[in-house]
């Protein structure tokens, strides 16, 4: 092994660059080269698009958000956008291309980043086209089930504690109803770790279709109890009871998945309807994704990069680096995409939300948390 390639693909997370830097520093000291394709697979596709990354390069890089090589989530080598010469956007398969400019560069492997999206091409190259693969989980949805945290997750959810944190203020002052629309696509995590720590009233997410009545009841309890004001937090892709997703559309050609959103302006204008009550709705969105990762995230994502290039070193592609209690493992990439991650149900989480006074939103919720704290069964 001589040289190998790194990739950012999806959409980004605190803590790409801490992976990256970890896959340079430990390639270089095993006397490797380490190049990085820009956009994804752009450097791949197209030479002038792929830099050389040196440990100088990448000396201040770990603290730092974002990707210093880029990222898509639109550049599916195996259905590409191009737009032909009348201007109109044709999908091609372009992954014969990427293979020869692999191995016209003489790569041993390629270290993909990313979260299901990614890793089903990368998985993709690897059982049709025989590239030497490793994948590395990231989303700061932590919704791959083949690992137990993906690094990004841990500062998305302390960015939306922060904001919950300093809403009670201002929702306490105004007797106002706050609704936060936080990330997480299908998963409930962001909602349900922030919504815990940042002391919400509510928390709605997709693994619990929710009741409107069940939300107004626990608004009017809270009045009963003395408390004017309520913090309701939404993931993003929860729903009501008997109702659909609510998202704005397909977004960009070349991009098989829905755009959410929209789900928090809804909850505040239907609470305001059926209450009266003085309501108002915000989406954290890409606040989420963006700055520095936390402590947390960074040495996850740095034990993630010196773990692919460990892979790398003994050959066993097609895997994915994974985190199972404290120890770095592997995963094959087939069973890595088959299974989201998603909030239990009947889990710690959900079940400590309801003990400290949380409504998740499920019809009959309010009486029976009442008899299960108090213990009383009439
Ligand atoms: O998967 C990460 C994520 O941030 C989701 O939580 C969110 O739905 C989506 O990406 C947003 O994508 P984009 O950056 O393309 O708007």
């Amino acid at each position: 092994m001589k040289k190998i390639v790194i990739s950012t693909g999806g959409g980004d997370a605190p803590g790409l660059n801490a992976v990256i830097y970890a896959v340079v520093k430990s390639s270089h000291a095993r006397g490797w080269e380490v190049y990085g394709s820009r956009s994804g697979y752009l450097g791949l596709l197209n030479l002038d698009e792929m830099v050389r990354l040196t440990p100088e390069m990448v000396a201040d890089i770990t603290s730092t958000g974002g990707t210093i090589i880029g990222s898509t989530n639109k550049g599916d080598p195996f259905a590409m956008p191009i737009e032909n010469l009348a201007g109109e956007v044709e999908i091609h398969d372009v992954s014969d291309r990427v293979m020869k400019n692999f191995k016209r560069m003489g790569f041993g492997c390629h270290i993909a980043v990313g979260g299901d999206g990614s890793l089903e091409i990368a998985h993709r190259f690897a059982i049709e086209k025989g590239m030497p693969v490793i994948g590395v989980p990231k989303t700061i949805d932590n919704d791959l089930e083949a690992t137990q945290l993906t690094f990004g997750f841990d500062t998305a959810v302390s960015t939306a504690t922060e904001a919950l944190d300093k809403l009670h203020s201002t929702a306490k002052s105004h007797d106002r109803v706050m609704v936060v629309e936080v990330m997480g696509r299908d998963s409930g995590w962001i909602a349900m770790n922030s919504g815990i720590s940042g002391g919400a009233d509510i928390i709605l997410i997709p693994e619990i279709p929710f009741d409107m009545d069940e939300v107004c009841k626990k608004l009017d309890d809270n009045e009963l109890h003395g408390k004017d004001y309520a913090i309701v937090v939404v993931a993003e892709g929860a729903k009501a009871q008997n109702q659909e997703v609510i998202h704005k559309g397909n977004g960009e050609i070349g991009r098989a998945e829905k755009i959410l959103g929209g789900i928090g302006e809804w909850v505040a204008k239907e609470i305001r309807a059926r209450t009266g009550k003085d309501t108002r709705s915000l989406v954290l969105g890409h606040l989420q994704r963006g700055g520095s990762p936390t402590t947390f995230d960074r040495l996850l994502a740095l034990r993630f990069g010196a773990m692919a290039v460990r892979l790398a070193e003994e050959g066993k592609f097609d895997h994915m680096v994974a985190l199972s209690g404290d120890s770095m493992t592997s995963v094959p990439l087939a069973e890595a995409i088959k299974k989201r991650k998603k909030v239990p149900v009947n889990g710690n989480r959900v079940k400590t939300a309801r003990e400290i006074g949380i409504c998740m939103g499920e019809a009959g919720e309010l009486e029976a948390t009442e008899k299960m704290v108090t213990g009383c069964a009439c």
